[in-house]
């Protein structure tokens, strides 16, 4: 069976990832922060292997790399992240804050795509996928909360990953951007629209019709081109 690691796997979108995943008899990487008490992670029946990483830490990204050096991966899921300074208007800004968020929805994610690269290349499914948000959508997102930080790492994070796309493009990995709806999560609050479940269930769709032609693009969880 294919193998997917995933990223903040111990709550929310990522955690529910693993969960259908592993339902499927995929082997599934889990990786989080704290491993000393991960959560509902450890209880998820399967082939999981939970590994301890904070994205922001290259040499925590660098060491696990090794580690699972002879291990090929099918579908790398960046989906850890933050939403980071939730004042609105330029005249509130907390700019460490928004320099962190950055590290963790820009930086990270291509490091990790970077690091793993050559494990991803190992495997048959060769595909790396990036959770993403539609607030990073200048033709889409309307601008009415500012939330600075999140919108613009995420931003970045599409371009990023975009001409990570095609750099990768002649060893047949498939690089997308997603959309995962508006989460019922701890960042996506109660009264978001959809729950975990669907959110996962709908990108996992997405992500099994994809291929090279769907590469360097942006997908929500429900199958819809999103428009940069
Ligand atoms: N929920 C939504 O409505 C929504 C909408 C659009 C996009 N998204 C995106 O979907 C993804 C998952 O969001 P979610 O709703 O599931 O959020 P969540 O419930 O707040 O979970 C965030 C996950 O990211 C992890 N994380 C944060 N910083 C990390 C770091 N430095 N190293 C490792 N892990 C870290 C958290 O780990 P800890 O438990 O250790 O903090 C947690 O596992 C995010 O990329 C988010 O931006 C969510």
């Amino acid at each position: 069976m294919p193998t997917v690691f995933i990223t903040g796997a111990n709550r929310g979108i990522g955690l529910e990832l693993a969960r259908q995943y592993a339902h499927d008899g995929w082997t599934v990487i889990a990786t989080c922060r704290n491993t000393l008490s991960p959560g509902p992670i450890a209880t998820i029946s399967g082939d999981i292997r939970v590994y301890g990483l904070d994205v922001t830490d290259f040499r925590q990204v660098d060491r696990l790399a090794a580690e699972l050096a002879q291990t090929p991966i099918d579908l790398l899921i960046n989906n850890a992240g933050v939403y980071g300074d939730r004042n609105y208007g330029h005249d509130g800004i907390d700019y460490a804050d928004w320099e962190q968020s950055f590290r963790v929805n820009t930086l990270a994610p291509l490091k990790i795509a970077s690091t793993f690269l050559p494990h991803v290349a190992a495997g048959e499914g060769r595909m790396i996928a990036t959770v993403s948000s539609v607030l990073a959508s200048i033709a889409e997102s309307s601008p009415n909360s500012a939330s600075y930080a999140y919108r613009t790492s995420k931003a970045a994070l599409n371009m990023a990953m975009h001409v990570f796309a095609e750099e990768v493009r002649p060893q047949g990995v498939t690089v997308i951007l997603l959309h995962p709806g508006w989460v019922r999560t701890d960042m996506g609050g109660a009264g978001a629209a959809i729950d975990a479940e669907t959110s996962a269930a709908g990108i996992r769709r997405v992500l099994n019709g994809a291929g090279m032609a769907e590469s360097g693009r942006f997908f929500a969880y429900d199958g819809r081109e999103i428009p940069w």
